[in-house]
Parts: C-alpha cells; sequence; structure tokens
C-alpha cells in the first residue's frame, strides 16, 4: 500500500515512525505543512483550504488512503474532504480509555474547542490547551519548556492518566515525566490496529514539507534518524 500521512509540522513524524517500526512493508509519502503551523490557532477555513491542496498533491502522488497524523485536524475531520479514504488519530480513542476514572488531556487550542475528546472518552476529562507548546517545538526553542510544562501539567495532575492529545507532545514527552510521574498515553498507540490487514508490499519513504529550514532538518534528523536529502519541497501552495 501505499500510504499518505500528514500533519501541520513535524509531530506527525511521531505517528509516522511508529507506523514504520510496526508495519514496514508499505509505501509512506509524509507531508508536513510547516508553512502555515501552527494548526491549533487557525479557523476551519484555512484549515479547509490546506488540506484540499495536500490532499490533491497526495492525490498526484497515487497514494490508497491518507493518515491524518494531526489532532486538530482528526479533530475537525468532518470538514475534510478527499477522494482518498481518511484515517483519523482521534475516533481509533473510542472506548479505549473509558475504565479511567479520569483522564488528563493536553492539545491544542482548536482540538480543545471542538469537543472532539469528549466524543470518544467517556470518563472524566481535565482539560488543558497549550498553544505554546508547537511553536516551541517546532523552533528548538527549549529555555523556557519546563516552566510552560510545568503550568500546563499543574492544572492537569490530579488525572489518574493523561492523554497527550497532539502529535507533537511525544517529542516533549521527557519533559511531561519531570511533572506527572503516571500513565502517558501518545495518540500513535491507538491507530496502529486500523492498518492491520493492509496488503503489504515494499517499503519505501518521501517526505515533504512547505517550507524547510535548519531547524526542520534537525528536527526530522533527531527523529527518524534519516538521510538529510530525503527532506523535499512539497510545492502545494
Ligand atoms: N501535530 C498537530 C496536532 O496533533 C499540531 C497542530 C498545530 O499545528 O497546532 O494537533
Amino acid at each position: 500500500m501505499c500510504i499518505g500521512v500528514i500533519d501541520s509540522g513535524i509531530g506527525g513524524l511521531t505517528v509516522l515512525k511508529s507506523l514504520i517500526k510496526n508495519y514496514p512493508n508499505h509505501e509512506y509519502i509524509y507531508f508536513g505543512d510547516t508553512l502555515h503551523i501552527p494548526y491549533g490557532e487557525k479557523n476551519i477555513n484555512e484549515l479547509k483550504y490546506y488540506t484540499d491542496k495536500i490532499f490533491k498533491f497526495l492525490e498526484s502522488k497515487q497514494v490508497d488512503l491518507i493518515i491524518i497524523a494531526c489532532g486538530t485536524l482528526s479533530s475537525n475531520i468532518e470538514y475534510l474532504k478527499s477522494n482518498i479514504p481518511l484515517i483519523d488519530i482521534i475516533s481509533p480513542l473510542k472506548n479505549k480509555l473509558d475504565n479511567y476514572h479520569s483522564v488528563g488531556i493536553m492539545a491544542t487550542p482548536l482540538s480543545i474547542k471542538t469537543n472532539a475528546f469528549q466524543k470518544y472518552i467517556k470518563s472524566k476529562l481535565n482539560l488543558v490547551s497549550c498553544p505554546l507548546l508547537v511553536p516551541l517545538i517546532e523552533n528548538r526553542d527549549y529555555q523556557n519548556m519546563d516552566n510552560i510544562i510545568e503550568e500546563y501539567i499543574n492544572k492537569i495532575k490530579d488525572s489518574e492518566v493523561i492523554l497527550l492529545g497532539c502529535t507533537h507532545y511525544p517529542l516533549i514527552i521527557d519533559y511531561i515525566k519531570k511533572y506527572y510521574d503516571k500513565k502517558i498515553f501518545t495518540l500513535d498507540e491507538f491507530i496502529l490496529p486500523k492498518l492491520k490487514n493492509l496488503k503489504e508490499t515494499k517499503y519505501n519513504l518521501q517526505l515533504y514539507f512547505s517550507k524547510i529550514d535548519e531547524n526542520l532538518r534537525k528536527n526530522v534528523a533527531n527523529i527518524l534518524n534519516i538521510d538529510d536529502n530525503l527532506i523535499k519541497f512539497g510545492d502545494v501552495f
């Protein structure tokens, strides 16, 4: 299968990494919209406009399905239109965390606003909107990360477990663990069963981004440990 994977930036690479590890025999084409990040601060019409262009690009690459490796887009999946089947990463949470008494959720402002998590988790939810994290992660700006994380975690630290509701946040999980020592879930683990019965072929990887700079190159190298020349400019806008 040829699988498209999309996100606003490098966050979806945490999902891609997990997909490749568990299902190595597929062709993966990743698109990170680094030109328009952060999606969590955009409105739905802007996201529709960006994703229309990205879906067309992936269609031209003949992908068989597209994984929406972005919590913010997944929270608004009903607005996204594509000729190719879409798999989002929020709906696979359905009934998976209901046994916990309370679930703390860190996510982007738009994901929190759309109430998407309430649809799939019946437990008591403690939600915290974390607008600062995605830009800091993309810009590799870790200077004030401790203070910021501590402030966000303080709002949800009584939760029995925490779910990182944005695919960027696993990249700073070590900071989060300093302030929360119970179980932390990430979104990528819930999507894996969805790929179980797909026809496997041969591994291949292509990475496209709508804006490329030195920070992006460093981030990709750190996350995937791959050759720099795999990073290509995705000219879709
Ligand atoms: N990785 C995206 C998510 O999971 C980040 C969204 C953003 O760009 O704000 O929500």
